[in-house]
Order: structure tokens, then sequence, then C-alpha cells
């Protein structure tokens, strides 16, 4: 079987939404994944995870243009083969930059000289440089090119058709075979060089991570002088245009933005102050607003609900959520505490009408849909930092 695309880590959060996509517009897409569990939830036509608008697409295009690829070898009759593997740091925040390495390895023997290669994981910069190298010493001639993702996870399908997607490789068959394909998504493109665009990407996610602190920081400021964190923020936002994007405080989670913080870090020999800074507040908030809790509350022996264990609001994946950092920290402290979500069913955790019954106080750890609009039992306290609530009024 030919096919326009292969993808790796096809069936991942980034590679499964573009692939099905693609597929969608026409073109013959093929997703190897080491992980048989997802294969099956889509030859059963279910996605894996929680991707708005991705399932229909799926029943609509599997084994039409959307192919499961088991042996890596077919990509030999790919036009192009397009990376999307998780590019994590370790324990010690240091960039595993051997995972695309041995994934050269792995693809090496099946490449043919003219394919197209297009890396869009996220990469330490210089990643695809050395790709490029490692294969020219392999006596192979291919289109080196980094096109970078920049969907918010849960929005792909929505974000795939309306993001510009920059677009960067070493050789000009490269730069116009990438700006095609993605011109199938949108035809909004923006070409830069590779180093460039792998630096964008990376400082795309920190300027994030780095936004959210700030809010956090204000935000554990505010609480320690007592005023109102919501009034301070209708106050710099109210009417004024230059405030408009001031973020509000939340637990900033996920397996991207302070991975890539990091990734950023160590690029920059681990001078990063500003980074580490941000990680600090982040990282450091969960534990900030438990101690405020415990000023008012003895938690020894309290039933504590805590509502969503996603990352982030409205989707099903726990990677990097503090969330459970939370519940670290309340078990810590005695208390007794019961996990619900949404979107996520786990062997210990209740559902949403036993925790509201049976805890004694609340906290929401992601602001799911269901949970904006939740009245709480009167009487039992309940913390949202999403709604700027004060952890000194619980
Ligand atoms: N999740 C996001 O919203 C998002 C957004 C932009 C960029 N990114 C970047 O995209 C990359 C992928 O992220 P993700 O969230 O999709 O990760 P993921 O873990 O959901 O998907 C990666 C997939 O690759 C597969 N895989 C790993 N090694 C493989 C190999 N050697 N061969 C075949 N399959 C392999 C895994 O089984 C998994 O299904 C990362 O670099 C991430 O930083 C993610």
């Amino acid at each position: 079987m030919n096919y326009d695309i292969v993808i790796i880590g096809g069936l991942g959060h980034v590679g499964l939404p573009l692939g099905l996509v693609w597929a969608d517009a026409g073109l013959t897409v093929g997703a190897y994944d080491l992980d048989k569990a997802k294969g099956k939830e889509i030859s059963a036509g279910r996605m894996p995870f929680l991707e708005h608008g991705s399932e229909p697409i799926l029943q609509r295009v599997y084994g039409k243009t959307f192919f499961l690829v088991d042996d890596v070898a077919e990509i030999a009759n790919a036009k192009c083969v397009l990376i999307t593997i998780g590019t994590p740091v370790d324990e010690y925040l240091t960039p595993q930059l051997m995972v695309v390495t041995r994934l050269a390895d792995q693809l090496a023997p099946y490449l043919r000289n003219g394919q197209h290669i297009i890396l869009r994981s996220t990469v330490f910069p210089g990643t695809t440089r050395r790709l490029q190298d490692y294969f020219a010493a392999k006596g192979l001639s291919l289109h080196l090119s980094f096109c970078p993702e920049r969907i918010v996870q849960g929005h792909a399908v929505k974000e795939l058709r309306e993001l510009p997607h920059i677009i960067s490789s070493f050789s000009e068959e490269g730069r116009t075979y990438c700006k095609a394909i993605f011109k199938v998504l949108c035809d909004k493109i923006v070409e830069v060089g590779v180093e460039e665009a792998e630096l964008a990407k990376l400082y795309t996610n920190t300027w994030r991570y780095i936004t959210f602190a700030v809010a956090n920081q204000f935000y554990m400021m505010t609480e320690k002088c007592g005023a109102s964190v919501r009034e301070v923020h209708r106050a710099m936002t109210e009417g004024y245009e230059r405030g408009r994007n001031i973020p509000r405080p939340g637990f900033t989670a996920g397996p991207c933005l302070l991975k890539d913080t990091m990734q950023l870090s160590a690029f920059y020999t681990n001078n990063f102050n500003l980074g580490y800074a941000a990680m600090q507040v982040n990282e450091g908030l969960p534990a900030f607003c438990i101690e405020q809790i415990r000023q008012n509350h003895d938690l020894k022996g309290k039933k504590v609900g805590l509502l969503g264990m996603a990352f982030k609001a409205d989707v099903d994946d726990v990677r990097d959520s503090l969330s459970f950092k939370l519940r670290k920290l309340l078990t810590f402290h005695g208390a007794e505490v019961m996990c619900t979500d949404e979107h996520i069913q786990a062997h210990d955790f209740f559902p949403l009408e036993q925790v509201l019954n049976e805890a004694a106080m609340f906290i929401v750890g992601v602001p799911h849909e269901r949970y904006r609009t939740l009245v709480f039992p009167a009487g039992k306290p309940a913390f949202n930092i999403w709604n700027m609530d004060s952890v000194r009024d619980i």
C-alpha cells in the first residue's frame, strides 16, 4: 500500500488528530504507534482519548484513507514520514535527547533517498539538524523539515484547520512540500528557518508557562495580604485594553509547558532563571493553597472531595496533572481524599454525587464544564481557584 504520509507516534494526542484531519481531506495516511491498545480502540471506531469532534472523522476515514500501520518497514511506501513521538525531560529535568536518535535508528533501514521527514514533536534546539546529519552519515539523502504543532489539546480538529502552520526545512523541495501538505489543512503558512522554528515552538510554550506563573504569583501575594484577587483582576482588566490578556490564576500543569520550559533551560546551559522561577511558582501553588486551607481547617481525618483530576479542563488526560500533587499533600496532612473526574474512570475515583454527599470540604482541581455551574452543598466549604475564590474564605 502506498501512503502520502506515515505518522510515527500516529495514535498520540498530536499524531492522531493530525492524521485524521489529513485523511478527511483525502490524503492517504498511515499511523504507526507502539501502543497497540490504542490501535484496538481505533479499529473499533473509538477515539482512545477525548479530542472534540474527532470520533465522527475517525469513523468516516478508517479503512478508507486512514490506516493502522503494524510494521515500521511500511514507511518505505510513504512519500513522507512525520514524527510525533513524545519528547520528555527526565526526573532531573534533563531532555531525553536519545528518544529521537533511537527512533532514527529504527527508521533508517527502511528509508529511501528523496523521502520527506517532518519532525512535529517539540524538540531540543538543534535536533532537526542533528537528524539531517545522522541520516546523511548513513548515506541517505532526505528532505528534513521541522513543522511544530501548536494546537491546544482537546481542540486539535478545529485548530488544525484555523491556526497558521509554521513550516521550515533544510531544502527548497522540503519547504515546497511542507507548504503544500499543510495548506491542505489551512492556507495560513508561516515560513521560517529550521532553528527559528524550533525556538519559536519552545518560546511559545515557555511564554505561556511564565505568564501563568505571573498570575499565580499575584494570586499568592494577594492572598497573603488579605485583599480580593477577583477585585484586583477586575481592576486590572475591566475596560482596559492593555490588560485584556492578563490571565487568571489556576493550577498550571500538563505534559508540555513545564517540560518545554525545561528543554529551553537545558539548551541555555541551565541559566534560564526566569523559567525556573516560573516552575517554582506553578509547581508550588498546590502547597501554598493547602497551607492556606490548613490555617482555617484541620485536615486530619477530614473527607475532602477533589473535583477534576485531568491536567486541564474538559480533557481526559492526567499527564502531569497538579491534582495528584494536591491529593498527595492532602493525604500527607491526614485527609481522606475522594477524587472524581467527569471524563476519567479509575478504580479509586468516586461518582460526583457520592463525593458531594460524603465529603466535608471540596477543592476544584480542574474546572471541567460541569463544575463551573455546580452548586456545592450548603455549609460545606469549597475552594475553587479558577473562580478566584479565596482560600482564606473557605
Ligand atoms: N499534547 C499536546 O497538546 C501537544 C501540543 C503541541 C506539541 N506537542 C508535542 O508533540 C509531541 C507528542 O506529544 P503527545 O502529547 O502527542 O504525546 P503522546 O504520548 O500522546 O503521543 C506520542 C505517541 O508516540 C508513540 N510512540 C512513542 N515512541 C514511539 C516509537 N518509537 N514508535 C512509534 N510510536 C511511538 C506513543 O505510543 C504515543 O502514542 C511531544 O513532543 C509534545 O511536546 C504536544
